[in-house]
């Protein structure tokens, strides 16, 4: 290790001997903290403005930072910044940089700031920065869901619960549930956004500054809404980190749960939907096989996600205040969720406007389950039938069906009778899919006029979350 890189030059002028090597890896986080270096850099920036506002650096020592960071940051996308261990993480790392190139005025920036509150600001700047393609890549699945859905308004699939039968729905109606799920998921990372973007700098290691800081100009000038009230708060808890994973881990858990209903449709029993070959693979053995890749990889993404929110809750309970060490682990996990997400909701948007129903075999699925038994009961009810009644009546005649083989709907007026003397010609309407669907006519129900007006409230609802 060259002296000049070495952690002994920025802070180890109380040891008496160098970090063990291993330590020095052990403990450090450069390989992974590296990527918020932008956010760093920024916040460098209007701390050093915000010291000079207040008169601790002067105009000349202002310059010579903005341009040494502007350098410092061309230098690292260039990839002419060789990142070392030995100078721990991002902060040591730009800020030995950045003295390389300017000298004296490069050891003041560090004026009344510590790696504790600067981390903290990096981190929530950077997680700012990410909930943007975020958001994005999960507007553009939200308005894959409402164009699928208006066009498939009318298409008729059976209902499920248990993974039974239950009730004919419309194909519309399915993919707006899936899009309800995801319009809270966007509701709640906007929601933690707001409790994130304050700034903890000015807290410096726990207890604040004796220098005269202005933190809400610093605030200003990075785009927070505030500074943070409470200094060893500010360095410590990273509740915040923890809100985004559990936001993340809730938006897999509905990926995955749409996954497991595509590769479900996708199978040769199901048959109800064609999942473009661009989004599936081959096997290497069976020559036959298209197996559903993409959203068997999401539905196996879940797991690492979810892992990611206890690791970070895990790792924030017990600990006293105010910043320790165990913080640093928190990158990971966050980091992880972040690039998981992206990719994930990334190829749901691509897949979900090239998936197609198979609307025969949808209709004749749901043809079969009895699936308007309900409807069958209903009829009863309006013609004076007991509700308890009729769902006894309907059991009977589902018996009968079973031992016959057929549909309510393809059981004669005479036979449906023999059941009860109150039913008539009518019935047939109502036993229909068709008629099933059409008669759940009020908001949140599933007949095709209630679907298309469900998709522009939807498109509307989209947009005053997301402008
Ligand atoms: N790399 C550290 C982290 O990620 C930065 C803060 C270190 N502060 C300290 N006092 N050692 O948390």
């Amino acid at each position: 290790m060259s002296q000049e890189n070495s952690r002994s030059k920025l802070l180890s002028g109380r040891f008496s001997e160098a970090t063990d090597a291993f330590v020095q890896e052990f403990t450090a986080s450069i390989q992974f903290d590296k990527r918020m270096y932008r956010q760093d850099i920024e916040g460098s920036r209007a701390h050093a403005k915000m010291l000079t506002k207040v008169g601790v650096l002067n105009d000349e020592e202002l310059a010579s930072i903005l341009t040494g960071l502007n350098e410092v940051e061309a230098d690292i996308e260039a990839g002419r910044l060789e990142w070392s261990v030995a100078l721990e993480d991002v902060h040591m790392n730009i800020e030995a940089r950045l003295t390389d190139k300017i000298g004296l005025a490069g050891k003041k920036l560090h004026t009344g700031r510590s790696r504790n509150d600067q981390v903290a600001t990096d981190i929530r700047l950077y997680l700012r920065d990410e909930m943007e393609p975020i958001l994005a890549q999960l507007q553009r699945l939200m308005e894959a869901l409402l164009d699928q859905a208006n066009n498939n308004a009318e298409v008729i699939m059976p209902g499920f619960t248990h993974l039974q039968t239950a009730q004919p729905v419309t194909f519309g109606h399915h993919l707006l549930a899936w899009f309800e799920m995801l319009m809270r998921d966007a509701d709640r990372l906007l929601d933690c956004r707001k409790r994130f973007n304050v700034l903890p700098l000015g807290a410096a290691a726990l207890a604040g500054t004796s220098y005269p800081i202005d933190r809400f100009y610093t605030a200003e000038l990075l785009g927070f809404a505030a500074p943070t009230e409470n200094s060893l708060d500010s360095v410590s808890d990273r509740d915040f980190a923890i809100e985004f994973c559990a936001a993340g881990a809730l938006i897999m858990t509905h990926l995955s749960r749409f996954s497991e209903e595509l590769v479900l449709w996708a199978s040769a029993q199901f048959d109800f939907i064609d999942l473009p070959d661009r989004f599936c693979t081959g096997s290497s053995i069976m020559p036959q096989k298209k197996n559903p890749d993409v959203p068997e990889l999401v539905r196996g993404k879940t797991g690492r996600v979810n892992g990611n929110l206890i690791s970070m809750l895990t790792l924030m309970k017990s600990q006293p205040l105010a910043y320790n060490k165990d913080n640093q682990e928190d990158k990971e996990p966050l980091f992880d969720t972040i690039d998981t997400l992206l990719g994930c909701l990334r190829a749901f948007a691509d897949m979900m406007p090239a998936v197609t129903a198979k609307q025969e075999v949808m209709y004749a699925a749901a043809k079969q389950g009895f699936s308007t038994a309900t409807d069958l009961a209903d009829y009863l009810v309006c013609k004076g039938l007991p509700f308890r009644d009729a769902h006894e009546v309907v059991g009977k005649a589902v018996q009968f069906g079973v031992q016959e083989g057929r549909d309510l709907s393809e059981m004669s007026l005479a036979e449906l009778q023999g059941f009860s003397a109150i039913i008539r010609e009518d019935v047939f309407e109502v036993l229909t899919l068709e008629g099933s669907v059409a008669s759940r006519d009020h908001i949140g129900g599933t007949a095709p006029k209630q679907v298309k007006q469900a998709v522009v409230r939807g498109r509307q609802r989209l947009q005053a979350l997301l402008q």
